[in-house]
C-alpha cells in the first residue's frame, strides 16, 4: 500500500475511534500497526491488542469512579493476595467468587476468621472486581451503615437511605462484631439485609462464629434471622490463621494469642 494511502487509513481509523469514544484505543494504535508492520504482531493480536487497551482504560476509569462513590478506603485485589501465606483458604472458591457470578445470582459471602487474615482485603478486591465490571458497589463497615441508618431515622430520611443502600449489586459489610450494637441499630440493620435479601448481594466479613452473633446484636432471635436470611445463598469462606499484619513478629503474635499474657507481661 502506498505510505499516502497508509496514512489516510490511519487517519480514517483514528477518527472512527475518536467517533466511537475509545480514548485507549486511540492511544495504543500507532504501536499497534507499527507491531503489524514490522511483523511483530499478526492482524488478529492487532485487534485484541487495541480491544484490551481499551478494556483497561475503561476498567480504570470505572475504578476511579467507584473509589470516589463507594467509601471503599483502600484498592485491594486478588493479584496482591498471597495465598501461600493463607493455607487455610482454597484459592479455586476466591477465584471463582471473583468470576462473580454470585452478584449475578444475588448470594452473599461471608469471610469469618481472626484480625488480620484478610478478610477485609478479600472482600474489597470483591468489590473492585464488581466495579470494574461496570457494577455500582458500596463499602462500610457495620458501625458506619448503622451510624448513617440512624442519623436518616433521625432526619426522617430513612425510607430514602435504605433505598440508597439497597442500590448498589454489591454491599461490602465489614468489620461485624468489633462494636456491640444497640438494638435500634440492630433493627435498622435487620431492615436493611431484609431489603437486599434476593435483590442485591452482600459481603460481610466477621470476627466472630455465627453463634456470637446473638451477643453482637444484642438479640439471639434477631440475629437468627438475619442469619437465616443471608445463609440462604450465601457463600462461606472461613479463615484459619495468623494476621498478616503481625508476620514479621510471629513471637509477639504468639505472646497475644495466649491467655495468660498479663502474668507473661509482669513476669
Ligand atoms: N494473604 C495476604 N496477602 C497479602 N496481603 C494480605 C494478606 N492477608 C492480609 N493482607 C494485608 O494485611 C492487612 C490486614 O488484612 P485485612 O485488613 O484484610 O485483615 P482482616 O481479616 O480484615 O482483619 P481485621 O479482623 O483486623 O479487620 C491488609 O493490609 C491486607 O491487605
Ligand atoms: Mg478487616
Amino acid at each position: 500500500m502506498k505510505a499516502a494511502a497508509k496514512r489516510s487509513r490511519r487517519d480514517t481509523i483514528r477518527a472512527q475511534l475518536a467517533d466511537l469514544k475509545m480514548p485507549g484505543a486511540l492511544e495504543a494504535l500507532d504501536e499497534v500497526l507499527s507491531g503489524v508492520d514490522g511483523g511483530g504482531l499478526t492482524p488478529t493480536e492487532a485487534i485484541e491488542t487495541l480491544l484490551g487497551a481499551q478494556i483497561t482504560l475503561r476498567n480504570n476509569r470505572r475504578l476511579q469512579a467507584a473509589m470516589r462513590s463507594s467509601r471503599l478506603p483502600a484498592v485491594k485485589t486478588l493479584a496482591d493476595f498471597d495465598f501461600s501465606f493463607q493455607p487455610s483458604i482454597k484459592r479455586e472458591q476466591i477465584d471463582s467468587l471473583h468470576e462473580l457470578g454470585f452478584v449475578e445470582r444475588k448470594e452473599n459471602v461471608i469471610f469469618l476468621g481472626p484480625l488480620g487474615v484478610g478478610k477485609t482485603h478479600l472482600a474489597i478486591s470483591l468489590a473492585i472486581a464488581s466495579a470494574e465490571s461496570g457494577r455500582r458497589v458500596y463499602y462500610g463497615t457495620l458501625a458506619d451503615l448503622i451510624t448513617s441508618l440512624e442519623e436518616a431515622q433521625a432526619a426522617g430520611t430513612l425510607k430514602q437511605r435504605l433505598k440508597v443502600l439497597t442500590h448498589p449489586s454489591l454491599l461490602v459489610v465489614d468489620e461485624i462484631g468489633y462494636l456491640p450494637v444497640a438494638p435500634t441499630g440492630a433493627m435498622l440493620f435487620f431492615q436493611l439485609m431484609s431489603r437486599r435479601y434476593e435483590r442485591a448481594s452482600t459481603v460481610l466479613t466477621s470476627n466472630k462464629p455465627f453463634e456470637e452473633w446473638g451477643d453482637v446484636f444484642g438479640d439471639d432471635v434477631m440475629a437468627a434471622a438475619l442469619i437465616d436470611r443471608l445463609l440462604h445463598h450465601c457463600h462461606i469462606v472461613n479463615i484459619r490463621g495468623n494476621s498478616y499484619r503481625m508476620r514479621q513478629h510471629s513471637e509477639l503474635w504468639q505472646a497475644l494469642q495466649t491467655p495468660d499474657l498479663e502474668e507473661a507481661k509482669t513476669t
